[in-house]
């Protein structure tokens, strides 16, 4: 896999970041996104790729990133949907307005980012969604996640049919429990991090997931060694539920 290129979607911290830097460490050409500008710079600067602000809510500028592209005539091999949040919220509690802010960054983003980039994607490319064990494993307060994440697995079994003929396949990963900001982001305080992260010592693997473990699976659907892959889906939970 030599010299593609490649955009991940919130390539500022966590999964995203540490993929990128995979890529770029392994000879390819890498476009992160991300909110907020002088992290973008920070991190591009530092890993040596290129970055722009293009908020996953906000399909004005996942619009405008398409047209970005399309003037410097970048086309992608790769793109993989990463950016998202967890928001906890029990079903009685949550409000209409947290109910939208995770589904318009979790759901609808990927999908206007899909649909923006795809005249910029080439025959062959390959989109891989950054999807969740909460798809199929409940964990209290992540119900609007977890119907964040099904509804974008949703979209990608339908999306491998309507791209058939462009060449364009879409395969996701399902991470477990990463140590990564999302904790952090979602109100958990450093304790409550540490007792989430120590019960993971339970699973097949033993300890709990880093950016790093969920790098080989993104890695090898952006691969050629994936071009008969459609609708694949990786899980990487270090055996969670087993
Ligand atoms: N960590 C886990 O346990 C876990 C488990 C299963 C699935 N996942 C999934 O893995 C993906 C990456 O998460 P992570 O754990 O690496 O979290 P993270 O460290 O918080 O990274 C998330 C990335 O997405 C970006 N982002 C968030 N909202 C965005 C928006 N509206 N527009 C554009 N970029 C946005 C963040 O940018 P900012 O710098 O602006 O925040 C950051 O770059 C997510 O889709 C998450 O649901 C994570």
């Amino acid at each position: 896999m030599n010299g593609k290129t490649i955009l991940v979607t919130g390539g500022t911290s966590g999964i995203g970041k540490a993929l990128a830097e995979h890529l770029v460490n392994t000879g390819h050409r890498v476009i992160i996104t991300g909110r907020n500008q002088d992290r973008i710079n920070q991190v591009a600067q530092t890993l040596g790729c290129t970055g722009y602000v293009a908020d996953s809510a906000n399909p004005a500028q996942l619009k405008q990133l398409a047209a970005t592209l399309q003037s410097d005539n970048i086309r992608l091999d790769g793109l993989v949907l990463n950016a998202g949040v967890f928001y906890p919220g029990s079903i009685l509690t949550t409000t209409e307005e947290a109910f939208d802010l995770t589904m318009n960054i979790n759901t609808k983003g990927p999908w206007f980012t899909l649909q923006q980039l795809h005249p910029i994607l080439n025959n062959p490319s390959s989109v891989v969604f950054v999807s969740s064990i909460a798809v199929t494993n409940a964990f209290a307060s992540a119900a609007i996640y977890s119907a964040s994440k099904a509804a974008f697995e949703a979209i990608a079994r339908v999306a491998n049919l309507e791209f058939a003929a462009d060449g364009i396949r879409i395969n996701a990963v399902r991470p477990g429990v990463t140590a990564t900001e999302i904790q952090s982001k979602a109100g958990m305080t450093t304790e409550q991090q540490k007792a989430l992260f120590a019960s993971l010592d339970q699973t097949a693997l033993g300890r709990v997931l880093s950016p790093d473990d969920q790098i080989g699976a993104i890695a090898f659907l952006l691969s050629d060694q994936s071009i008969a892959m459609r609708n694949a889906v990786l899980e990487v939970s270090g055996g969670y539920g087993l």
